[in-house]
């Protein structure tokens, strides 16, 4: 196979390493992966993360059990398995139905190995899109607040949303970010924070329920997030909070971008009410662990909600920024996300 090379994903000599993103930004630690119940594992505990991310993760791995000599039954079954690790983001579905479109090819393994390949490949040239698209939006000193992470972590790219940021940052545009910590699981706090530092964006680190008041008095100037499955009207899913960003957004009468390459759209998913929301484990809201060690603060017993992600309808966004253009509410309207989910 190919070698290929991101910031949180290595292919080398066939062998599969990835970041352990739990474990960031006091570890860079990676660890190897050469069967699914490994991947799956990392997926469930968001060691590997982000949309494109797991769907790329997913095929690699795939290829690389090719590699080890798998028999086609066996990689039917890792298919499966691996569609079912995570079901909010369509990239991982979308990734998985090509896998099995591929075993249909008389040479199964080449092709198979081609089609995780070209993924990889594909999600460096979307972002590099989206971010072209998005960066031009974007005016000189701008304050732009976002949400959750999705950068080069979780994409083999530049990232969606925060690849537009730093796209931005590139063009000498003078721009700062607002960077929301993301509970329960602190994806802004942890992952964007180190991203924006790497790369010398400027930017602070703020709560969730800071927005708000930062919003209120003046300080921002845009929002722009990432998606983990759009359906065909516009409504998006994506990390819990930020469907109260897009309030927020339209009653102080700022744009709200959502950016997503087109293994994103679902046009199967005709609103958002079909898009299934992972709900995830109690003890992520009761408390925290990491690096240094578990803290629970709530009572050991608390009863606790835990959805990952919420629903944004379509009538709050202000454009869709994809790979293949940016498009706003007429567009969509027309069909526009149906025709370019004809590509995925
Ligand atoms: O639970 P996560 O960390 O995988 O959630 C990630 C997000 O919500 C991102 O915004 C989305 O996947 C887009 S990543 C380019």
């Amino acid at each position: 196979m190919n070698d290929c090379d991101c910031l949180a994903l290595r292919l080398s000599d066939d062998r599969l390493q990835l970041l352990d993103q739990a474990q960031l930004p006091h570890r860079e630690h990676w660890f190897a992966v050469d069967d699914v119940d490994t991947l799956i594992e990392a997926i469930h505990a968001l060691r590997t993360r982000g949309a494109p991310m797991i769907a790329i993760a997913a095929a690699l791995l795939v290829a690389v059990r090719v590699t080890m000599g798998d028999d086609r039954d066996r990689i039917v079954v890792a298919i499966e398995r691996l569609h079912a690790a995570r079901p909010t983001a369509v990239n991982l579905a979308h990734a998985m139905d090509g896998l099995r479109a591929a075993l249909g090819a008389p040479d199964w393994r080449a092709a198979v190995i081609d089609c995780a390949e070209r993924l990889f490949d594909d999600d460096r040239a979307l972002c590099d899109a989206m971010a072209e698209y998005g960066a031009a939006l974007i005016d000189d000193g701008e304050r732009i607040l976002t949400h959750c992470n999705t950068g080069g972590l979780a994409t083999a790219g530049i990232g969606t949303a925060l690849g537009v940021i730093r796209r931005a940052h590139e063009q000498n545009k003078g721009i700062s970010v607002w960077v929301d910590e993301t509970r329960p699981l602190l994806q802004g706090g942890r992952l964007t924070a180190w991203e924006l530092g790497a790369l010398g964006v400027p930017y602070q680190l703020i709560t969730d329920n800071m927005a708000a008041s930062f919003m209120a008095a003046g300080q921002v100037d845009r929002i722009i997030v990432g998606a983990d499955r759009i359906a065909a009207n516009g409504d998006f899913a994506n990390k819990i909070g930020t469907y109260g960003l897009a309030v927020l957004a339209r009653y102080h009468e700022l744009p709200f971008h959502v950016v997503a390459p087109h293994t994103t759209l679902d046009a199967d998913c005709a609103t958002g009410a079909a898009i299934p929301i992972e709900q995830r484990a109690a003890a992520e809201v009761r408390g925290v662990s990491g690096a240094a060690g578990d803290l629970c603060w709530a009572p050991a017993d608390a009863p606790v909600a835990n959805p990952a992600f919420d629903v944004t309808p379509a009538q709050l966004i202000t454009s869709w920024i994809l790979d293949t253009g940016v498009f706003d509410a007429a567009d969509v309207a027309a069909g526009a996300l149906r025709e370019a989910a004809s590509a995925a």
